[in-house]
């Protein structure tokens, strides 16, 4: 079966689509026929030996994925709609999950569509509600919101009754956070002096942070009493951003880091839990993915590429059959 390979640490223009042997599920895995890669950044950062996990070569990308059931157990049946997401390997014909891992595919939600959900949506959900402890009527604000995790930032937000204030780079990225659902859209530069005219000078309650970099300092700024900021992601690559204790203690504010993965990997329960809550979610049609695109397999590199300008909106999606 094809799998899409980094073979050597050079980046999404060195990614291979390479021939390996099937997987054989473990008794507590599911045996995945993968229809639909998501594209992530940690995907890219692997691609360049950048990222936390330093997997040893050659190893298989893919993070998010859609596809159907193999064969029945462990509570699945087969040819059953599931997406699952796993650390890296995703990105092959057919993938053994374990068990909790792997969620069933609402009726509402296609297969591109199923790519798109596991990582950003379970991302958002931990960062607003156990990170954040966002309340129905607070406000917030999200950087890099026509991305992926931006996106399902918006709409999970939303259906938690926040109002959401979405900053982008340029109005077209604009259009797009707003028809995920953002109340105010406001352009990367002077924000902060913007934020402040919307919330009338009192500032926002959370500040969700995938960007890093510059933005850091006006985001502090743009926190009402009491306010989080909560450190998601580094998509600038300039730099960790440093604070400076005495704005905390003099605003009374905090800084929050958000790593969903290690959480959420490391409590049996947890994810399944998250994933319930999100259903419902999903069934009213407040949590719909936006697809910027769908690429062939042999196009996995241009769409870290793409990813990489900054030309993606909301998620990018490989085919991988
Ligand atoms: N902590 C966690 O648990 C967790 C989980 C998932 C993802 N993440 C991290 O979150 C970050 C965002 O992931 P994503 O999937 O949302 O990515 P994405 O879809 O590419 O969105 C990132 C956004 O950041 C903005 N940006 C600013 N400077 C950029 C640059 N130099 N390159 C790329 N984008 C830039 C872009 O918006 P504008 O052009 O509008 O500025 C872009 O839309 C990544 O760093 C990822 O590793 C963290």
């Amino acid at each position: 079966m094809r799998a899409v390979q980094v073979t050597r640490l050079d980046g999404p223009e060195a990614i291979e689509i390479v021939d390996v042997a099937e997987p054989v599920a473990a008794p507590h895995e599911v045996l995945i026929d993968v229809h639909r890669v998501g594209i992530s950044f940690p995907d890219l950062l692997l691609s360049r030996g950048q990222y936390q996990l330093k997997p040893e070569l050659p190893f298989t990308l893919g993070v998010d994925v859609a596809g159907t059931v193999v064969e029945d157990g462990n509570g699945f049946t087969a040819g059953q709609r599931v997406c699952a997401v796993v650390p890296y390997g995703g990105g092959a014909e057919r993938i053994a999950v374990n068990v909790d891992f792997v969620f069933p595919l609402p009726d509402e939600m296609s297969l591109d569509e199923g790519a798109a959900l596991p990582m950003n949506y379970l991302t958002a959900h931990f960062a607003l509600v156990v990170r954040g402890q966002a309340q129905p009527g607070e406000s917030i604000l999200i950087h890099g919101a026509a991305g992926g995790v931006g996106t399902a930032t918006i709409q999970t937000a939303k259906a938690l009754g926040l109002t959401a204030i979405a900053v982008v780079s340029t109005p077209e990225k604009g259009e797009v956070a707003k028809a995920a659902g953002a109340d105010h859209v406001v352009l990367i530069d002077g924000f902060k002096d913007e934020v402040k005219a919307i919330t009338e000078g009192r500032g926002v309650d959370l500040v969700l942070d995938v960007v890093g970099g510059d933005v850091f300092t006006d985001s502090l700024r743009s926190l009402a009493p009491l306010g989080r900021l909560l450190v998601v992601g580094f998509a600038a690559g300039q730099g960790i951003p440093e604070v400076k204790v005495n704005r905390l203690l003099l605003n009374n504010i905090d800084v929050r880091g958000v790593g969903w993965g290690d959480y959420a990997m490391r409590r049996a329960g947890y994810l399944k839990q998250q994933w319930n809550e999100i259903v419902p979610l999903i069934e009213t049609g407040s949590i719909k993915p936006p697809i910027g695109a769908v690429y062939p397999v042999e196009e996995f590199g241009q769409a870290l590429l793409d990813l990489d300008a900054r030309k993606a909106v909301g998620k990018l999606v490989v085919a991988i059959r």
